[in-house]
């Protein structure tokens, strides 16, 4: 997703663009920069063709990831750019990136959800009225994420369950963790938790809701039946319960997990449950009151 506006916040009647998801599952190596950027970008040009930045202007990221359509738009011109991610890699890579001789005093990395822009640019940057030129979201889980076993996304990878954006790995060291990083953790909810104390009518409405599956109850009873027998601690014991209760159909319909393979469609469903994906609350578009914005173009 993708606005554009005169330095103001956009709102829906802005010049609003939906791009699709890029994730792309091929590591991009890129020797520019000081880590390996996984997550290939696929939208750069559409990107700089509708937000058109221009030397002087201030834009935001709301979608760090690896970086890949921050660093198309500071190349492309004299311009500033505010990275938000919730994943505190994606941070210390934007802090990376910032460190960068070409870069300097033109990214500005906060670690948060998009939602919460209007404070954390203000508290993390101390800037008084935040006030962009464009924005650019690139919704979901990035390449990074999922490819990375101990992150707990993958129902093709084995690793501890967990899947929150916000998050190191149920197995990581929260022992050092910055405040910030801290306040996103807690009171969440990982994968292990939902499977392992959420009733069977719970999992199976998120499994319905978030992953469409008609099948949600049938998978649902298959987890609470295993858990019986001992915890449910890793992705692959996980994928294998559910593709055991729901098995693959023979034939094929394309290459499309999604359609075919119902650990995808649960995994997806835990997953954007978990990072509170469907939020209005994650709403980053009428961070001002629309009467404001109507009288004041130019904040
Ligand atoms: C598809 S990736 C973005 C990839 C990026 N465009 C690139 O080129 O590398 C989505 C990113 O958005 C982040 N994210 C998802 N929901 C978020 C939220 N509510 N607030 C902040 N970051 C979020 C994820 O942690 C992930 O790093």
């Amino acid at each position: 997703m993708l606005f554009s506006s005169a330095r103001t916040f956009p709102s829906f009647t802005s010049k609003v663009s939906f791009l699709s998801r890029c994730a792309s599952y091929t590591t991009l190596s890129n020797c520019e920069l000081p880590y390996i950027a996984i997550h290939k970008p696929v939208m750069i040009q559409e990107v700089l063709t509708h937000l058109a930045p221009t030397a002087g202007g201030i834009y935001s990221d709301l979608t760090f990831g690896d970086g890949g359509y921050t660093k198309a738009i500071l190349d492309s011109c004299d311009c500033q750019v505010v990275a938000i991610d919730q994943d505190p890699t994606a941070y210390e890579k934007a802090l990376q990136m910032a460190s960068m001789s070409s870069y300097k005093g033109r990214l500005f990395p906060i670690l948060g959800r998009f939602g919460d822009i209007h404070r954390l640019v203000k508290t993390q940057l101390s800037w008084s009225l935040p006030c962009f030129d464009g924005m650019v979201m690139d919704i979901g889980v990035s390449s990074g994420q999922v490819e990375t076993a101990s992150r707990g996304f993958s129902y093709k990878l084995d690793g501890p369950l967990d899947m929150r954006m916000f998050s190191r790995g149920r197995d990581a060291d929260t022992t050092n963790i910055s405040p910030n990083e801290r306040a996103l953790l807690r009171k969440s909810i990982s994968a292990y938790e939902i499977v392992n104390f959420f009733s069977r009518e719970q999992i199976a409405n998120i499994i319905y809701q978030y992953g469409g599956d008609r099948l949600s109850r049938k998978i649902a009873a298959a987890i609470v039946d295993a858990r019986q027998l001992e915890p449910i601690e890793t992705t692959g014991s996980l994928a294998s319960i559910i593709q055991k209760a729901c098995p693959q159909p023979r034939w094929k319909r394309g290459d499309d997990d999604m359609l075919r393979n119902s650990a995808a469609r649960t995994f997806q469903a835990f997953r954007i449950y978990i990072n509170n994906e469907v939020n209005k609350n994650n709403e980053p578009l009428f961070p001002v009151p629309r009467e404001k914005k109507k009288k004041k173009k130019n904040l």
